[in-house]
């Protein structure tokens, strides 16, 4: 038996979607059920940021999560697999017309993904003040709540439609398979295996 977190919404329907073409069965959660129990595994239905901690405390042997979630939460888990799905990029976004002021002695960033802003900040030697917000962070700049923002660009629509414009990509994200390393060893082949079926799909 293999528990897999899932984050909740789309993506999950998407990786639902491949476990069905595998077992040929339908897998869906329930109305508002949090679990699914099919085909030998129980999927749990967890908020996108939430799944990482729940396959590092072992709670979940494996879960289903964007690389800029992971790096975020900078735990010690296995990438086992490129789902190639849930493809975007981390990016600095910026008002129409503005650049960013390197010669500045510190700027304020607005963003969801402190720990990856702060590090891309910190690697061009420039001090960074940030601002954490949880959602509509395109805002941000519009009301001088931040120099600029560090957000997930998909098609660049929202952005666009907020008169912002899409500066320097920080790195390139798509959903990933993970594994927590004690269900690794101890359920390898299980876990091989899906991954195996996952990757044919
Ligand atoms: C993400 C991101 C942007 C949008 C980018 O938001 O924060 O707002 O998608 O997509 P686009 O480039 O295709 O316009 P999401 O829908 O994940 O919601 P949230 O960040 O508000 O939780």
């Amino acid at each position: 038996m293999l528990t897999i977190a899932l984050p909740k919404g789309r993506i999950a329907e998407q990786t639902l979607e491949k476990f069905e073409k595998v077992f040929n069965e339908k897998f869906v959660f329930e109305d508002r059920k949090l679990i699914l129990k099919k085909a030998g595994f129980t999927f749990l239905n967890v908020r996108n940021q939430d799944v990482p901690t729940y396959v590092m405390h072992g709670a979940a042997d494996l879960g289903v999560v964007g690389l800029d979630v992971l790096e975020e939460k900078e735990y010690d888990l296995i990438k086992l697999l490129d789902l190639k799905i849930g493809q975007c990029k981390v990016a600095i976004g910026l008002k129409a017309g503005d650049t960013i002021d390197w010669s500045k002695s510190e700027i304020t960033v607005a963003t969801k993904h402190t720990t990856i802003a702060k590090k891309f900040f910190e690697s061009k030697a420039m001090a960074v003040n940030i601002v954490k917000l949880y959602g509509s962070i395109e805002l941000a700049p519009l009301v001088g709540l931040s120099d600029c923002i560090v957000d997930i660009v998909e098609t660049g629509e929202t952005m666009k439609q907020n008169g912002l414009e899409v500066g320097d990509t920080i790195m390139q994200s798509s959903v990933f398979l993970i594994s927590n390393k004690n269900s690794y060893y101890n359920k390898k082949s299980q876990i091989l295996d899906l991954r195996e079926q996952l990757a044919s799909t």
